[in-house]
């Protein structure tokens, strides 16, 4: 489409989309729209070249409408527009899975696919307990999750999640879950670079947990490895190995959520590599197809795979799937992004760009109303001090003058401004988006 025709398509009516994780009234007052995107740009149905300082929403890593991707996708919408996954499958799908088998550590190399982060979670909760389940341990039910932590929003997720008002609207959840400690303290971690020294012997809490339940009823704990959604919080030193040990000890399962810290925001394919801990499922979605198609997924593994194939042949062995698991187009989007990542280096790019993030980010140091600020990967959260009665108010003004005034996407969420480009992000780009930010906070009074 040329842009002119992008332009005439423009909406003038905004009252029948109610828009998700938005105060609707508010920005149906001051719409801001995206027409169209390039690489580390949004554009504006008037033309404003907006910098994309989140990925889109921590999904588009490769940056956006990529020739590679958007080739893969117009040529498989015009060979297999839909193929179902149940009892039968296409080609394309058995490759990603491969692929994405290939960039995961150790043994877990069984894929299970599904359409969003939300799905990926739900998911890996159902094959946890139906795993323990199948080997005739069905008295693990019990899940353990976090406070702070973010699953997605279907009713496994917000149960085992950590965030009150994504949970205190929606009745009595799932039972039997219980929550880690969030791993967060600023009088301990303020301004850390990286995974902050303190915070480790959080994790000796899931013993009381243990202690209270027996390990006999806990089937699986799901953790961030690097909480993404609530503000960048990266684990503290040794916390993700001593979750691990205790999961080990008590025969529960590990399960990370990496639907952001997939696909190399943290310099790695999976932030499992990057802090050497093996968990037994990990969920992907968003950077799978650089956020152009969308689709999520679950890798086990080959154990929890094994345990599942015995018994008659015909049998369906995990009563689960999804009408557009393994969607062609998603499978050939994924397939594109995998090439894109391998061939332009993007995980090492990511990881060559940790400390300049970080320099260029804790340059806020100091600004009015920056109570933290944390970085890890191409990654930055930065908190601000609320206004009395207002929680949320000043960071969401900051998100507003940043998109408006300064032609800078960011993501806020609660008080915290969250910063994530695409890992094709230059140098200059990622001292750009600190500059941007900093002169939107200072104006924020
Ligand atoms: C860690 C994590 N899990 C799950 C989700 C949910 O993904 P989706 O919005 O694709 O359902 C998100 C989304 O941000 C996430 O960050």
């Amino acid at each position: 489409m040329t842009e002119a025709a992008v332009v005439a398509r423009q909406t003038n009516d905004l009252d029948a989309f109610w828009l998700p994780f938005t105060p609707n009234r508010a920005f149906k007052r001051g719409p801001r729209l995206i027409a169209r995107a390039k690489d580390m740009y949004y554009f504006t149905p008037d033309g404003r070249a907006v910098l994309d300082g989140l990925a889109g929403l921590w999904c588009s890593n490769a940056g956006h409408n990529r020739d590679p991707i958007v080739a893969a996708i117009q040529r498989q919408a015009a060979t297999l527009d839909y193929a179902p996954a149940f009892q039968f499958a296409h080609a394309d799908a058995f490759e990603l899975a491969s692929r994405v088998a290939a960039l995961a550590p150790a043994d877990l190399n069984r894929v299970f696919f599904c359409n969003s982060g939300s799905e990926a979670v739900d998911t890996a909760l159902k094959i946890a307990l139906a795993y323990h389940n199948v080997r005739g341990e069905g008295a693990r039910t019990r899940l353990v999750g976090r406070e702070r932590g973010y699953h997605g929003v279907g009713f496994g997720g917000i149960s085992v999640g950590g965030i009150v008002n994504n949970r205190k609207f929606f009745g009595s959840l799932l039972t039997g879950v219980d929550h880690l400690p969030a791993t967060y303290n600023r009088e301990h971690q303020a301004f850390s670079r990286g995974e902050p020294e303190w915070g480790a012997h959080l994790a000796d809490d899931l013993e009381r947990i243990v202690a209270l339940h027996d390990a006999s009823t806990i089937a699986a704990v799901i953790v961030e490895p690097m909480a993404g959604s609530t503000g960048v919080l990266a684990p503290p030193k040794g916390y993700l190995e001593r979750l691990r040990a205790i999961c080990d000890k008590h025969g529960i399962l590990l399960i990370f959520d990496e639907v952001i810290t997939g696909f190399g925001r943290l310099g790695y394919a999976f932030a499992a590599e990057r802090y050497g801990v093996t968990p037994d499922l990990i969920c992907f979605a968003k950077g799978i197809t650089s956020g152009a198609v969308p689709m999520g997924g679950v890798i086990a593994r080959q154990g929890i795979y094994d345990a599942f194939m015995r018994g008659p042949e015909h049998v369906i062995e995990l009563f689960h799937g999804y009408t557009y698991s393994a969607h062609p187009l998603a499978c050939a989007a994924g397939i594109a992004a995998l090439d894109l990542y391998r061939d332009e280096r993007l995980f090492e790019r990511a990881k060559k760009l940790e400390p300049l993030v970080a320099d260029a980010a804790m340059t806020l140091k100091g600004v009015p109303n920056v109570l933290d600020v944390r970085t890890v990967g191409v990654a930055a959260g930065i908190d601000l001090a609320s206004r009395p009665g207002a929680v949320g108010k000043r960071a969401y003004e900051v998100m507003e003058r940043a998109f408006g005034e300064e032609n800078l996407l960011v993501r806020v969420s609660g008080e915290t401004l969250a910063v994530a480009p695409p890992l094709i992000v230059s140098e200059a780009q990622i001292a750009e988006i600190f500059e941007k930010l900093g002169r939107a906070i200072r104006a924020v009074v």
